[in-house]
């Protein structure tokens, strides 16, 4: 098992991982493969199932993790990329955000381990419902099919995110437009979010993991 550059996130055999927290040591969030290497448990992370870990493989590096990131997650679903990101930031705090209550229930068991994620059953159209319960974060992840994914990004970023902030939003090209090419999506989000003055470094598309899918990578 290697470090990677990115910390927090490991590599074995061109495969990626995070380590398994102690207190747990031998559970799966979703029938995960488990590896114990030096005493310590690693959890692998499938970019078939979690874009962060596709955008990953295919070259995010403009971005770092730190142990003590607060992120704020817009779309937490059933926590599959929560739990990662929970346990890259072992002294941080992950602000999961989703509106589909089945999803937070499911949510709620992973939350019963792990004290660094806080679920949160809302809109992300309206940061305004959650302004009390989330602080100023380090780090923004937003991964929601809708057709407003950009406004619901730029509205939260000026409402949670630090300055010199980072932030990544995965853009769904098929929920905004079927008729266009997701390359021109791509641009038009990109370009909407750079008028805010919001700083994007690169665009990583997400094949072969995710077909018309691409991260959107902000950075001070
Ligand atoms: C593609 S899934 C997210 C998968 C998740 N990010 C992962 O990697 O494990 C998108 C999620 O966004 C949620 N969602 C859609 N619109 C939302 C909104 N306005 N506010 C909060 N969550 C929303 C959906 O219920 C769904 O669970």
């Amino acid at each position: 098992m290697k470090s990677t550059e990115l910390s927090g996130v490991y590599k074995q055999k061109g495969k990626l991982f995070t380590q398994n927290p102690a207190n747990c040591k031998g559970l799966k969030i979703y029938n995960e493969r488990l590896v114990s290497y030096k005493g310590r448990e690693f959890r692998s992370w499938n970019p078939y199932r979690s874009k962060l870990a596709a955008a990953i493989l295919n070259g995010l590096t403009s971005i770092n993790f730190s142990p003590k990131e607060k992120i704020l997650y817009l779309g937490a679903a059933t926590g599959t990329t929560v739990s990662h990101l929970s346990d890259i930031t072992t002294d941080g705090v992950v602000y999961a955000v989703e509106n589909s209550p089945l999803a937070v229930k499911k949510l709620l068991e992973i939350c019963k381990k792990r004290g660094n994620i806080v679920p949160i059953l809302t809109d992300a159209n309206h940061p305004e419902r959650y302004l009390s319960l989330v602080p100023q974060v380090d780090f923004i992840y937003q991964d929601i099919s809708q057709r407003n994914q950009a406004d619901i990004f730029i509205d939260n970023s000026k409402q949670f995110l630090k300055q010199k902030g980072k932030g990544i939003l995965m853009i769904k090209a098929k929920s905004i437009d079927v008729a266009l090419s997701p390359k021109k999506i791509y641009d038009a989000v990109t370009d909407k979010i750079k008028k805010q003055e919001i700083n994007v470094t690169n665009l990583i598309d997400l094949s072969p993991f995710e077909k018309d899918h691409a991260a959107v990578v902000i950075a001070p």
